[in-house]
């Protein structure tokens, strides 16, 4: 379909061919073939709607923190959210549009008094993102803050979720796959300025085991049940092990770094190879965690 005969179907401008590299934290991979920013729900159903009459796929792009994009580009309409960033505190709760980076989230939470996301520190990418993977760590998971989400189905519904009809686990969500246009989230009560310390501990923390000034997408596997990825591939003797401009970092294992000019093939090229020495070393099958866009990563066994 031609770009003018989809942009008669959205209300937004839609470009062709634009780079989503720089829209992701490792900086790699091509251009989407349709590409718009949404300003509201209205531009999300929109491009939703035209994308179930055209038969083109139809990508969600957050703070593109856990993405991996194909050096070929993505094919159809990516719709990145960000500017839809609204932060709302009412009065144990706070209302939250999908494209609201996480840390500020965390931030507002904290200095409200709503315990709990404090533990969500130093996590990248907006709150749309975080809610479909689930994102979290040691010390918390989203899903645990979830009072509602508003959420666009595949099928073009749009409609409140609340949290015990939302299927969270380990990095994963069954909001995957539709679109997460707002979200409603709770805590128990805490003292802000205790809050605003346990934040800053967390990050402290981050900052020296984790690579955060590398561009990355993060840990690049799960981590297998009472393991630490990481912890394997370093174990494995994988770090610095590079592939073109894709490394693996010397500070943390499942980190997989791009020192300027990697692609999208020389990263996967590496995970296969860390996958392999890893199975090699422990006959532990490492799982890919970040996202590739538009095919899931497949590392052979
Ligand atoms: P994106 O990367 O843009 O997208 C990820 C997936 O979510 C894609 O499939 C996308 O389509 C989907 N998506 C995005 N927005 C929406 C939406 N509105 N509705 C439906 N689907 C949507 N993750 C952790 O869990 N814990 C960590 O401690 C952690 N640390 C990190 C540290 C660094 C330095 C980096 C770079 C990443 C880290 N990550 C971590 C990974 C990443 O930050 C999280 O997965 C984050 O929640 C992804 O959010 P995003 O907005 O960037 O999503
Ligand atoms: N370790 C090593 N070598 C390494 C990396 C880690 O020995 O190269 C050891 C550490 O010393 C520590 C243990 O392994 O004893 C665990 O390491 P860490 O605390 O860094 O936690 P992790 O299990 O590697 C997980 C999440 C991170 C999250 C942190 C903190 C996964 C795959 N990773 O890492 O999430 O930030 O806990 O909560 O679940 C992400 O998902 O992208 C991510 C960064």
């Amino acid at each position: 379909m031609s770009l003018l005969a989809f942009n008669a179907r959205v209300r937004r401008e839609v470009t062709a061919q634009r780079p989503l590299a720089h829209l992701t934290t490792l900086r790699v991979g091509g251009p989407a073939e349709y590409y718009l920013e949404a300003r509201g729900f209205r531009d999300v159903m929109d491009a939703a709607e035209a994308c179930r009459q055209t038969g083109l796929p139809l990508s969600v792009l957050g703070g593109g923190s856990n993405l991996l994009i194909d050096d070929a580009g993505v094919p159809g309409v990516v719709v990145n959210l960000k500017q839809m960033k609204r932060v709302v505190p009412t009065e144990h709760r706070l209302l939250v549009s999908a494209g609201a980076s996480l840390t500020s989230v965390v931030a507002t939470c904290a200095r409200a008094g709503i315990a709990g996301p404090e533990g969500l520190a130093g996590i990248p990418g907006t709150i749309g993102g975080a809610l479909a993977m689930n994102a979290g760590g040691r010390f918390a998971e989203i899903g645990e803050f979830v009072h509602k989400v508003l959420w666009l189905s595949p099928q073009g519904t749009v409609r409140y979720l609340y949290r015990e009809e939302i299927q969270f686990s380990y990095r994963k969500s069954s909001l995957q796959g539709g679109v997460v246009l707002e979200a409603i989230l709770e805590g128990k009560r805490g003292e802000p300025a205790a809050l605003l310390a346990r934040m800053k501990q967390i990050m402290d923390q981050k900052l020296a085991s984790q690579p955060y000034a590398a561009a990355s997408a993060g840990c690049a596997f799960t981590n297998p049940p009472g393991q630490s990825a990481g912890k394997l591939i370093d174990l494995a003797g994988c770090k610095g092990m590079s592939v073109g401009g894709a490394q693996v970092s010397e500070q943390h294992g499942n980190f997989i770094v791009n020192k300027g000019a990697a692609t999208c093939s020389d990263v996967l090229k590496l995970m296969g190879k860390v996958k392999k020495r890893v199975f090699e070393h422990h006959g532990i099958q490492l799982i890919p965690e970040v996202k590739a866009w538009p095919q899931p990563i497949e590392l052979a066994a």
